[in-house]
């Protein structure tokens, strides 16, 4: 069949069949197939939407595009996870060692930062040495040694997905959950994992705004995981403000030695408790969710989580002094106290207005080609629901800028302060598995 057919077929409302799906793919990735014409079916998906069974065939025609990664070398049942995406979030620094350390095997490829939301790999890049690219029988070994490894994504990952996303990045049609769903388990799907959690971020900072369209995205993927017999499990959880007190690279990865030592921000424990006891759940480790919790709780008390992350950081050739001295990692030249013009109580934070900050510090990449300054960064020293009195610090710009006035009054503009004390959100809204 014709591709115009096929975008008549879907634009019309009509179903594709796994054939003209695997084919539409096929044709894209060789390059027979346009990228008007690729675009035009993006918009015909945006707008027809697409069934449980075509978003399932979309998504793995889309992972058996380029590379797949075979982890059968390693034991075990292979967890992973991925977040859709925020700022200050550092989640994986922690998670995956706390759930390592309780014996479940973590294989971990994780992306770059683009924009107002950082990226794992960037952040890893501010240890002194640390390799995120590793020969695959490298990989393989330091998981069964160590139940963890995390490396960057391999450029022939799901490559159809790659080419597509750029085409809606500047089509309007990246906001489609069929779209979106089957873009991120494309890639999770070829990582090669057995169970797959996903952190589907809530709020001003992320990606999904309301609760609601979270649940749809989240429902999506966990249902295309079910029909690809990987077992998937989606945690909401909130992106109303940054996680955590850090925004940045090196600030960030400080912040998760923090938490791995048991005394990290208590709202950034809750999320890494819970996204790792249903990783470790579903690996097997423990016998329920409440015992998961409990036992991982003892992992980061007794610093067995901290003594996990020393060691992947060392076999990934990382300096692991920075462990027990986290001022070991770069520094910015300049600390700028940020401080509050009136008094009140903290009622948001824009968790996006402060990771474009973080950005245009140098922390983040407007462009893929830009470098990163991983010394600069943000610290949020009060947070929504705190106390403030006038003249109190408010955030520390962490910059090697001797003029700092623009990213001052931005920090200032993102904090809305009012008389009233306010409610928390939950730090995690739903399960949905
Ligand atoms: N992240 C992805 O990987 N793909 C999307 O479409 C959106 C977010």
């Amino acid at each position: 069949m014709r591709m115009v057919d096929l975008i008549q077929q879907k634009r019309d409302g009509g179903r594709l069949s796994r054939e003209q799906l695997y084919d539409i793919v096929r044709g894209f990735t060789r390059g027979d197939i346009p990228d008007y014409q690729m675009s035009a079916f993006a918009m015909a998906v945006y707008f027809r939407g697409m069934d449980e069974e075509e978003i399932a065939d979309l998504t793995l025609a889309m992972a058996s595009s380029g590379d797949v990664v075979d982890l059968s070398g390693i034991h075990g049942t292979k967890v992973d996870k991925h977040s859709t995406g925020g700022v200050g979030d550092k989640t994986s620094l922690i998670v995956v060692p706390l759930v390592a350390a309780a014996g479940v095997p973590v294989a971990k490829m994780s992306g770059r930062g683009l924009g107002h939301t950082g990226g794992t790999v960037d952040k890893l890049e501010s240890i002194r040495g640390f390799r995120i690219e590793l020969p695959k029988e490298q990989f393989i070994r330091n998981v069964n040694e160590n139940k963890m490894a995390l490396v960057g994504q391999s450029g022939n990952l799901a490559p159809a997905d790659k080419k597509l996303y750029a085409l809606r990045d500047v089509t309007a049609t990246v906001n489609s959950i069929p779209l979106i769903a089957s873009s991120i388990m494309s890639k999770k799907i070829a990582s090669g994992a057995d169970a797959i959690i996903l952190d589907v971020k809530v709020g001003s900072g992320a990606f999904m705004k309301s609760l609601e369209e979270a649940k749809t995205l989240a429902s999506a993927m966990v249902s295309i995981g079910k029909s690809l017999n990987r077992r998937t499990i989606a945690v909401l959880s909130d992106m109303s403000e940054p996680l955590g007190t850090e925004v940045g690279n090196a600030t960030e990865v400080a912040e998760a030695i923090e938490v791995l030592r048991g005394h990290g921000d208590a709202r950034l424990t809750e999320i890494c408790l819970t996204l790792a006891a249903y990783m470790a759940l579903a690996g097997g480790a423990y016998p329920n969710f409440a015992a998961a919790k409990l036992g991982l709780k003892e992992l980061l008390d007794s610093g067995q989580a901290l003594a996990t992350f020393r060691k992947f950081v060392e076999a990934q050739g990382g300096d692991p002094a920075i462990v027990d001295d986290p001022g070991q990692l770069p520094q910015a030249a300049y600390q700028v106290k940020v401080r509050a013009e009136q008094e009140g109580y903290v009622q948001a934070i824009d968790a996006e207005a402060v990771g474009v900050s973080a950005m245009l510090l140098g922390a983040g990449r407007a462009t893929k080609e830009d470098p990163i300054d991983y010394a600069v960064g943000i610290s949020l020293r009060k947070k929504v629901g705190d106390a403030v009195a006038f003249g109190d610090v408010l955030a520390v710009i962490h910059s090697n800028r001797e003029q700092n006035q623009d990213s001052m009054e931005r920090l200032l503009h993102a904090y809305a302060i009012g008389a009233d004390k306010p409610e928390l959100v939950p730090v995690v809204y739903e399960v949905i598995e």
